[in-house]
């Protein structure tokens, strides 16, 4: 399953085409057709563990892909602003206790780390090179570890665990005490839309790179989450994997006061206000809810909510 076909989302669109970035003129003559004034950049191969396997297919799409997206951006003539949503594992991640500013070094152990440092390289080469060339306003957005519902993508923790849930299964894990900066979905689609607006209202001055990061008290281990679950579904059980597992960052946390600051925007949902609202979507789905209007109501109470709400 997948969200776009789950929340029937084809139908809201005045137009979609499906296609590979990896495919420069399909790129190309998708842009120049819809003559877009603003674009959001989300396509990519996102698993750090398929990376390992199939380095050359993350970076064709994650490097290559984002650099055809650029490129027609240009081409196209008509986009003010582009925004190419990276992540937080672009930093070199030195595992310490501070979290990384904007200004923070690239780097990335795997290789889907390392294509989305690529990914930013290219976009600030970009805004450098094409600045006041007709070219639009480039800002890139680097959030944290994602939930919501509607991920059914694989080795991700609650897309498993749910999986282990409806199976009936004991949920394996691999790293129980690793801390990531958990936010829910709409957090960054938040940041990432004002990004887009103050690109296109004021340009130069939004044109960089963004944390969209949790607040502090959010980085918590898997171990947490699993037990935040269990509490909303005490039917689930998870154990631990004996054999070793790839290398994967064991702590990062994003510094995101210049969204705070500059942007206006600051995280709404608490983690387990995030947590709560995924096992509801979760809930909701297997119970065959319309998921269009449930994902909707959702977003009207992320829009309404207060901090903490
Ligand atoms: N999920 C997270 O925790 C997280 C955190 C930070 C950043 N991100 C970034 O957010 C973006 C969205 O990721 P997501 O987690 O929603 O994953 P996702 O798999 O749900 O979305 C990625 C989309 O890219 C599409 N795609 C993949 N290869 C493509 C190709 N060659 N051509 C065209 N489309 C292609 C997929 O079909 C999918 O719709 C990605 O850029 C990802 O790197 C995700």
């Amino acid at each position: 399953p997948n969200l776009f076909t789950e929340a029937r989302v084809a139908p809201q669109l005045a137009s979609h085409v499906i296609g590979d970035i990896r495919d420069a003129d399909a790129v190309r003559l998708a842009m120049v057709a819809a003559q877009p004034e603003i674009v959001l950049h989300l396509a990519a191969q996102p698993l750090v563990r398929l990376s390992y396997d199939e380095p050359v297919a993350t970076y064709a799409t994650n490097v290559m892909g984002t650099l055809h997206v650029l490129e027609a951006a240009r081409a196209c003539g008509s986009v003010l602003a582009l925004v190419n949503v990276t992540t937080d594992k672009c930093y070199d991640n030195k595992e310490w206790a501070w979290g990384y500013r904007e200004i923070e070094p690239l780097g990335g152990h795997d290789p889907y780390s390392s294509s989305k440092a690529c990914s930013e390289i290219l976009t600030s080469a970009y805004r450098a090179s094409y600045h006041g060339a007709g070219a639009p306003w480039i800002g890139s957005g680097r959030a944290g570890n994602v939930i919501g519902g509607g991920d059914w993508a694989l080795d991700r923790i609650l897309p498993d665990t749910f999986r282990a849930l409806d199976a009936g299964k004991t949920l394996v894990i691999r790293h129980p005490g690793a801390i990531r900066p958990w936010q829910h979905v709409l957090e960054p689609l938040a940041g990432y839309l004002a990004l887009a607006e103050r690109l296109t209202t004021d340009g130069a001055p939004f044109a960089s790179a963004w944390n969209f990061g949790p607040s502090d008290d959010d980085a918590q281990p898997v171990g947490w989450i699993l037990d935040t679950v269990r509490g909303l579904c005490p039917s689930l059980r998870w154990e631990v994997e004996d054999r070793p597992a790839v290398h994967e960052a064991h702590f990062l946390k994003l510094d995101s006061s210049k969204a705070r600051g500059t942007l206006g925007w600051q995280p709404r949902w608490t983690l387990a206000t995030a947590l709560t609202k995924t096992v509801e979507w979760h809930q909701a789905w297997t119970a065959g809810a319309d998921m269009q209007a449930f994902s909707q109501q959702q977003i009207a109470d992320y829009e309404n909510g207060a901090r903490n709400g």
